[in-house]
């Protein structure tokens, strides 16, 4: 009882400020300076992310009733402004904001698209760290990207298929959308007994009581925004602990099960080799979710636990486990730099099936050579998507690999397999941009890769040599 009262008591109180906001607002340049940007400054999704702020930990509760599929949220981020802040953005998309706090002090708020924005009582410090909680609810729904697929919560027969690249994390929580912030995370997720509701990390823990299950995750690495899930579903789950003591929880829907257990057999093997390729695995967690989602038609790397829409092939449970070193553990900071996560996953395809009896990387390099300077392959540069509408596009995954392929034959194999190493190492658990690598290869290799990278990262067309 004394919750709801608080919560009621501050929806009232945030009430009155927001006139003043709408003051201030309205006051116009004299405001500036002082309030966060509504974006990070992404030229492909100028909304994602904002300014004026980090966010250190995320604890989201949420509940989810399968059969109503309406959500009840509760969201603490705990934050650290980096200017002085009257005003700030998260970003949330749909959903109902029941109430807003910073530091316990209810603040006004008002919705803008996708920017909570939010006026706490007492201005902020630069350098200040502060306790933002976000009270909401509603019927989660996906975002539709510029490409035109759904990403988000994105409901399924028997829960929800949870996957935010580029995007869909505002669907779910609020957030400081953008790869650019990393944070760590702890998820309560409450859903009715006998569905199951994977998140991030290692479980903490799990009880059941008057027909509803908890289950307590807690993600310690920092972990960008996208990269996030609350997988709900009808779930059977194994268990287990590498030799290397990464615990693993695998949760596969039983329409799936029968087609995963051979793939899910190999992730230690696979996350073995990966390690020994690019360094030891970054996380403390490890495994595969597994879903039953068939109008989803992709992947995601979810950081520690992938989430498949259907039983994965050997190549992409690969693929989504490179990403844990590329892309998850060294995050972008920019979406154009997206072949620094699908190109590098991709060459990992390409280098396993080489090592395990399949193709080599050469063979499958001139097989996609071979395509007419017409193919979509040659449609726009991999260092230059153009647009986000083309991040998850063949040029980006299929060129982006065979550009590390060319960086191999340049510098030899000794050196390049260096340099992935070092690259995975050098910038673990944080973030890196193109020029950053393209400097690494060369001082790894003591070679000027300025031409090569050029023609193959950002010259339009068919490359004409290879
Ligand atoms: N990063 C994922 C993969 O390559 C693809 C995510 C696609 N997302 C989307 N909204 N289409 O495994
Ligand atoms: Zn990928």
């Amino acid at each position: 009882i004394g919750r709801t009262a608080v919560l009621r008591r501050e929806a009232v109180l945030a009430t009155v400020p927001v006139a003043v906001a709408a003051l201030l607002g309205a006051a116009g340049p004299a405001a500036a300076g002082t309030t966060g940007a509504a974006g990070a400054g992404d030229p492909y999704f100028p909304l994602s992310g904002n300014g004026g702020y980090h966010v250190s930990h995320y604890d989201l509760t949420l509940g989810y009733d399968t059969a109503t599929r309406h959500l009840d949220g509760k969201a603490v981020l705990t934050a650290r402004a980096t200017q002085k802040l009257t005003r700030f953005d998260l970003d949330l998309k749909g959903l109902k904001v029941t109430g807003v706090t910073v530091d316990r002090t209810a603040a006004a708020f008002r919705r803008s698209g996708q920017e909570l924005v939010v006026t706490p009582r007492h201005t902020l410090r630069d350098g200040q760290v502060f306790r933002v909680t976000v009270t909401y609810r509603g019927t989660p729904k996906p975002v539709t990207d510029p490409d035109g697929s759904a990403d988000g919560w994105i409901p399924t027969d028997d829960g929800a298929f949870v996957a935010g690249e580029p995007q869909g994390a505002m669907t779910w929580f609020p957030a400081n959308n953008h790869p650019k912030d990393k944070s760590s995370y702890d998820f309560t997720l409450t859903v009715p007994k006998g569905r199951t509701a994977v998140a991030n990390g290692v479980l903490r823990s799990e009880r059941t009581a008057h027909g509803r299950t908890t289950f307590r995750w807690h993600q310690a690495e920092p972990m960008a925004a996208y990269l996030a899930t609350a997988t709900i579903g009808k779930f059977q789950v194994e268990r287990y602990t590498t030799r290397d003591g990464v615990q693993v929880y695998n949760a596969v829907d039983a329409r799936e099960a029968r087609a995963a257990a051979p793939v899910l057999k190999k992730l230690p093997s696979v996350l073995d080799w990966e390690s020994k390729l690019f360094g030891p695995y970054p996380f403390r967690a490890a495994g595969s979710i597994v879903d039953h989602a068939p109008d989803v038609g992709y992947a995601l790397e979810t950081q520690s636990r992938p989430v498949y829409d259907r039983a994965p092939d050997l190549s992409t449970l690969v693929h989504e486990n490179a990403h844990q070193w590329f892309g998850d553990s060294v995050s972008l900071t920019t979406w154009k730099d997206i072949w620094l996560n699908e190109g590098f996953a991709t060459y990992a395809e390409w280098l396993y099936a080489e090592q395990h009896g399949g193709d080599s990387a050469q063979k499958t390099f001139d097989a996609l050579y071979a395509r007419p300077a017409s193919d979509h392959l040659w449609a726009f540069p991999p260092g230059d998507p153009g647009s986000g509408a083309n991040i998850f596009d063949t040029p980006v995954y299929a060129r982006g690999a065979m550009t590390l392929h060319e960086v191999r034959k340049a510098v030899g194999d000794t050196d390049f397999f260096r340099i992935l190493r070092a690259w995975a190492t050098a910038h673990r658990a944080g973030h890196g941009t193109t020029a950053q690598f393209v400097k690494l290869a060369e001082h790894v290799s003591g070679k000027d890769l300025d031409a090569l990278f050029h023609t193959w990262l950002n010259t339009k067309g068919k490359p004409s040599q290879a």
